[in-house]
């Protein structure tokens, strides 16, 4: 008899039947071995190793430039943390954008290479022959819609989409092709949230919101603006947990006055 105790781990049939009893759904990103290991500790359903690690994690503006073998290296060392989440992979920006065969290598690099359960990519119709190529593979998909990241250039700004009726009509639309495509959830980012809420309620498949209200099937937001790791920024969707960009700024000035001072490392801590 095994002494392990046996973790149901979360699948996407978990989430369909989540959304089925009202139950919202939990999901926050991570790149990295020790995050995912709190992160998934802590309960979470879904980690999003989202494409943010190239703002987060590289320092850079935007998500454009974060390659398909940086996003491996992340979604590994995610993935030897977790016992119980499942593991969504953003596709990165040009990894599937080209045709639906280079979509399809990427999805199946990232899923052989890091060991992660699904991706995630960013866009309605204009992606449907490459989602259906990859779904035809066996790999879970996550649509993503409303504020798309990669997209940043032709949009200008990071404002609120799908204001106007003509940009929500063709979100509607491309919820209801990602859903009869076949994907498993779709992350709806920043748009109002009555029409967040009115397409949850029209699909079967759950809604993940960011920026797009409380009615969306579940929740996701960035770990390190959850944190407070990344000081100054607050946009108004995002609830802050803890400050730990000031928590940390405190422990690291405490270790150098230790060291400066010769407190640390005192006669217990050596050898
Ligand atoms: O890359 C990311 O972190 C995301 C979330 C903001 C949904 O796509």
């Amino acid at each position: 008899m095994s002494v392990h105790k046996e973790v149901k781990r979360i699948t996407t049939n978990t989430l369909q039947e989540m959304k089925q009893r009202g139950e919202k759904i939990a999901m926050l990103t991570s790149y990295d071995y020790s995050m995912a290991t709190i992160v998934d500790d802590a309960g979470i359903d879904v980690i999003l190793v989202g494409d943010s690690a190239s703002n987060v994690m590289a320092g850079h503006e935007t998500t454009l430039p974060i390659t398909l073998d940086q996003m491996i290296y992340h979604a590994s060392s995610v993935v030897r943390a977790i016992k119980r989440s499942l593991v969504v992979v953003d596709l990165p920006f040009g990894s599937y954008q080209g045709n639906s065969k280079e979509a399809l290598n990427s999805a199946i690099r990232i899923m052989k290479e890091s060991g992660a359960h699904a991706v995630k990519m960013e866009g309605g119709k204009e992606i449907a022959e490459s989602i259906s190529r990859i779904l035809a593979a066996g790999i879970p998909v996550m649509g993503h819609l409303g504020l798309t990241p990669q997209s940043i250039y032709k949009f200008g700004t990071y404002t609120v989409r799908a204001k106007e009726e003509a940009e929500a009509q063709k979100l509607r639309e491309d919820a209801i092709t990602l859903q009869e495509l076949g994907c498993f959830g779709i992350v709806l980012e920043k748009i109002p949230a009555k029409l967040a809420q009115e397409v949850s309620q029209s699909l079967s498949i759950p809604t993940i919101g960011i920026g797009a209200g409380r009615h969306c099937d579940g929740q996701v937001l960035v770990i390190h603006d959850m944190l407070g790791l990344n000081k100054g920024f607050r946009p108004r969707f995002l609830r802050q947990y803890a400050n730990l960009y000031d928590i940390m700024n405190e422990a690291i000035k405490s270790y150098i006055g230790d060291v400066k001072s010769n407190d640390f490392p005192n006669e217990k801590e050596q050898y």
